[in-house]
């Protein structure tokens, strides 16, 4: 064999060996019979345990509703609290195999409520299966679901139209299912889409044929699962490699491990680093087995380049005459997860591939509605909504457009306080208006304009009930400083409000967004040296660690008004409590707004049982002991 590539052999070997594992997902309506599905692969695949069965039958006879045949879904469902409620709450993960294919399936919960456990298990999959109800037919949950699969990447799926037994096994019932289906995914990014009718009770197609549906000549569920080729298109991208951690054992190694999320990687070949440009070339390709010549989509390694550049978690490594795009706004799709609605201009961290990196939705252009693809007009995306937003990001990130490429196209948004996933989301293209706007460089920094002032400059951030004395405090303070020789400004709500912010009101969203310009004002007097005392109501969490985090650290104190609703509704200093319970002002903190209480201010003012001279000194020593002064 004079013409045998060691290299070529390399990456055939180990495409077999990613080939022999499948994972996917099953998604439908509550009732569709998914688990029974699940049960009934685990079942014909021989891998229940005796023991197993033996629970299962006397399981069956207790809680089972198919009478005296044994209940699949009881199998799956695990858990006691879930028979109880007859549901599925979370995601179980099944493994099985047989000669051909290992497998791991997801099995998700249907009901409308639990998006999110769905987009858990759908985000390592390859394929979904949609699983219909013959009698039923497409559903919104089912276009949902079609929808969000696609969203995270998934290209396979199979349309499971089950419980055909319930309609004689009809081949009119099937196809009129087939077309509406087809009429609505030819809009989605599917790249193979193979219906099978079937019935999971009784085992029709799904690991054999059934003698009911001759009239189907396609593959049982089975053998498709274990020949449909998913995973071609990934490797044939160009190179993207995330890097999940730098692995640096001792001083004469030096490695960038992860997975590669799409192409191969091959010794010798030219990579760059997305973010900064630079560029060097693979010296070696390590592996939990040994070094080998390359790697292909979806096999972790550890690269070791040949010159010493700075590489850091959450870079991209890619094909140098293959670059992605680095931009930091974006017009994207967005599948929203939480009950809470995505509110735009709040602070959440968004991760894509292994980088994570703080960021907001700028504008929601519409929302999207998943039956018609209507767009609907919007001002918030809610629970299971699906919407097209304007991103905009705190630094620049590497990415392709999510229909070039999956794996750097996607992304997840986490909500700060809770690290909840709350959405989840694809990349559409960079919006370029900013990308050519770059911080200018100034030689005079606010640490040299500070030292002149003779200050550490920072922000002194009041927050608390209106009527808790913020805006007394804080011009006792600004008061202090100021005869201390001390350079400050004070921003306060009400003043801010007739200029600045005229245009926002007291909804959630714009009271976000008040919150957002005054941490930027105040951010540019800290770097001019300033100590800026603000006084907002400021309600939410959310808002007062974003400001916080666009500061650098111990620039930020948070001082908490600490003042009961009762003491601050009995002083009412401006008559608005009495208007609020009166129902003439509207989403009024402490009446029918909530207020969210610092849970580690750096200074409480006990504001209902202590002079407001007495807080000013609290906080005039604090800032002495701290250094600022
Ligand atoms: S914040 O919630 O967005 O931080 P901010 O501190 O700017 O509020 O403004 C609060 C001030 O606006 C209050 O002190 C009060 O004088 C006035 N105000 C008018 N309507 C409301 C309302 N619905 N809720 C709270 N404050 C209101």
């Amino acid at each position: 064999m004079d013409n045998f590539d060691p290299a070529a052999f390399a990456e055939y070997l180990s495409r077999q060996e990613r080939k022999d594992l499948l994972r996917f997902l099953t998604c439908g309506s509550v009732d569709d019979g998914k688990s029974t599905l699940i049960g009934r692969l685990l079942y014909d695949t021989k891998l229940l345990f005796e023991d197993q069965l033996a629970t299962l039958q006397k399981d069956s006879t207790k809680h089972g509703t198919v009478g005296e045949d044994i209940d699949f879904a009881l199998l799956v469902d695990g858990l006691e609290a879930e028979r109880e409620q007859g549901i599925t709450i979370d995601v179980a993960y099944r493994f099985f195999a047989t000669e051909k294919r290992k497998f791991i399936v997801a099995d998700t919960p249907g009901h409308e409520q639990y998006t999110r456990n769905m987009a858990t298990g759908a985000s390592n999959a390859d394929l979904a299966i949609i699983l219909i109800d013959a009698r039923k037919g497409v559903l919104t949950q089912t276009r949902r679901h079609s929808y969000i699969a696609s969203l995270l990447g998934i290209r396979n799926v199979v349309l499971a139209i089950n419980k055909i037994d319930l309609v004689d096994y009809s081949k009119d019932v099937f196809e009129t299912i087939l077309a509406d289906y087809n009429s609505f995914s030819s809009d989605l990014a599917f790249e193979t889409i193979q219906p099978i009718p079937m019935s999971a009770r009784f085992g029709d197609n799904v690991t054999q044929r059934g003698d009911k549906l001759t009239w189907y000549d396609g593959p049982t569920l089975l053998e498709h699962l274990e020949t449909v080729d998913v995973r071609s298109d990934q490797i044939e991208r160009p190179l993207r490699f995330p890097v999940q951690w730098v692995n640096r054992p001792n001083l004469d190694f030096r490695g960038y491990s992860g997975t590669v999320a799409s192409g191969t990687v091959s010794v010798g070949e030219e990579l760059v680093v997305a973010a900064s440009g630079r560029t060097s070339t693979v010296k070696s390709i390590v592996t939990y087995d040994g070094e080998k010549e390359s790697a292909i989509a979806g096999e972790a390694v550890t690269v070791t380049l040949a010159d010493e550049i700075d590489i850091s978690r959450g870079d991209l490594l890619c094909d140098a005459s293959q670059r992605p795009e680095v931009a930091d706004q974006f017009s994207a799709h967005l599948i929203w997860m939480h009950d809470e609605p995505l509110v735009p201009g709040r602070s959440y961290q968004f991760k894509i591939g292994t980088k994570s990196v703080s960021g907001s939705v700028t504008d929601i252009k519409y929302n999207v509605d998943v039956n018609t693809f209507q767009h609907l007009a919007a001002k918030k995306v809610g629970l299971n909504e699906v919407s097209v937003v304007n991103l905009s990001f705190r630094e620049p990130i590497a990415f392709d457009p999510y229909v070039d490429n999956p794996a750097t196209g996607g992304f997840i948004v986490i909500d700060r306080l809770s690290n909840l996933t709350v959405g989840a989301g694809m990349i559409d293209f960079a919006l370029r208006r900013a990308a050519n706007i770059h911080w200018q460089a100034v030689d005079l920094d606010k640490q040299r304009r500070g030292e002149a002032l003779g200050q550490r400059p920072a922000v002194i951030w009041l927050t608390g009930l209106s009527g808790a004395g913020k805006s007394t405090v804080s011009n006792l303070v600004e008061k202090r400083l100021f005869s201390m020789g001390k350079h400050t400004y004070l921003l306060d709500g009400d003043n801010v409000r007739h200029g600045l912010n005229r245009d926002l009101g007291f909804t959630e969203a714009d009271r976000v967004e008040n919150i957002r310009r005054v941490a930027e004002t105040a951010r540019l007097f800290v770097d001019a040296g300033l100590i800026v005392l603000c006084s907002f109501i400021s309600p939410f969490r959310s808002e007062r660690r974003m400001a916080r985090d666009i500061l650098d650290p111990g620039e930020f104190v948070e001082v908490f008004v600490d003042t009961p609703l009762h003491v601050a509704e009995k002083r009412d200093p401006k008559g608005l409590y009495k208007k609020a319970r009166l129902g003439q002002i509207k989403n009024f903190t402490g009446i029918d707004s909530p207020y969210e209480r610092p849970e580690n201010p750096e200074i409480t003012l006990a504001g209902a049982t202590t002079s407001p001279e007495v807080l000013a000194d609290q906080v005039v020593e604090y800032l002495r002991e701290n250094g600022y002064i």
